[in-house]
């Protein structure tokens, strides 16, 4: 059974409301309004540059809105304490900058400072939280390396952990499967779901805001789709609902065919043949090499 993605159904602590986002005199991001549905996990796709990552840093209000608000439970972020922003909402931007020489256990640590105060540095909490997002992002071997010196995959799940430490309700993603291989991308993805369900007993998941460069992926993840281009939003919904030959044309200006993925049935974009233009069309290479072709 499909979740519903009604967000009036669901509920949405998070919220954009004609949010407009502006670098200096350049504006990026246009009179968006968006409702992220409660404990599930909204995926937010576009061509590059589009406004994904300037929308989501604004979501986790890393930047200030220029028009229009972000609203955290019907309140303007920019009237809420910082620290009760960052109990309620973690944010993992697209090229996070870890402090020199820092290692691993302690990046995953820094998760934690939301929940400590002057009283209380660390408590069995703490402890428990990170070695628990540690495990959950397979890092735990990697506790005492120092972050520099890890791969671009290693230290994207030390990130992810992080993230995952600061045990937010909601969850603010920006391409979190950069660098991985194919195996710790659907590793992630699939953390990403887990967290987003309900516990056994009834208890709502967190809720996600993830942004996806994969078309497919995130069919296959969302609940909620969100198509950007040019700082619009240009559909939303559920993925078989949206994801059709005309919208990826329409967003990406590529032409494709739409096909259920053989293991879930979500849409499956497959690019039409671009190598049959007319440069490389049939009559003229009678004895096609397809080696070559392709
Ligand atoms: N810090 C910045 N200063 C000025 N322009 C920026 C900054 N960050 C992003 N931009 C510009 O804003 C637009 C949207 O960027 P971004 O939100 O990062 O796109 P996306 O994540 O969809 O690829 C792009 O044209 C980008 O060059
Ligand atoms: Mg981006």
């Amino acid at each position: 059974m499909s979740p519903s993605t009604d967000a009036a159904q669901t509920g949405s602590r998070l919220a954009a409301r004609a949010l407009t986002l502006a670098y200096e005199d350049r504006t990026v991001v246009h009179e968006l309004d968006l409702a992220v549905p409660d404990g599930q996990v909204t995926v937010i796709v576009g061509p590059n540059a589009c406004g994904k990552s300037t929308t989501l840093r604004a979501l986790g209000r890393l930047l200030k809105p220029r028009g229009g608000a972000v609203l955290l439970d019907g309140t303007e972020l920019a009237r809420i304490p910082t620290r009760r922003i960052a109990r309620s909402i973690g944010l993992l931007p697209q090229t996070p900058v870890a402090p020199e020489a820092i290692i691993v256990s302690d990046l995953v640590a820094r998760g934690r400072q939301p929940h400590q105060s002057w009283w209380q540095q660390w408590s069995d909490a703490d402890e428990r939280a990170v070695t628990d997002a540690m495990a959950r992002t397979d890092v735990t071997a990697l506790a005492d390396r120092p972050v520099d010196e890890l791969s671009g995959g290693q230290r994207q799940r030390v990130w992810i952990a992080m993230a995952l430490a600061q045990e937010t309700d909601l969850l603010l993603l920006d391409e979190p499967t950069t660098y991985l291989d194919i195996a710790h991308q659907v590793e992630v993805l699939d953390l990403v779901r887990q967290l987003a369900s309900p516990a056994a007993d009834g208890t709502r998941g967190r809720t996600v805001v993830t942004v996806l460069h994969d078309l497919n992926q995130a069919a296959r993840y969302a609940d909620h789709l969100v198509a950007m281009k040019e700082g619009r939003i240009v559909a939303e919904g559920r993925p078989e609902d949206i994801v059709t030959a005309g919208l990826v044309r329409e967003v990406f200006g590529l032409a494709a065919v739409i096909v259920p993925d053989p293991v879930t049935g979500s849409p499956l974009v497959v690019p039409g043949a671009p190598w049959t233009s007319s440069a490389t069309a049939p009559t003229q290479t009678p004895h096609p090499t397809p080696g070559k072709a392709l």
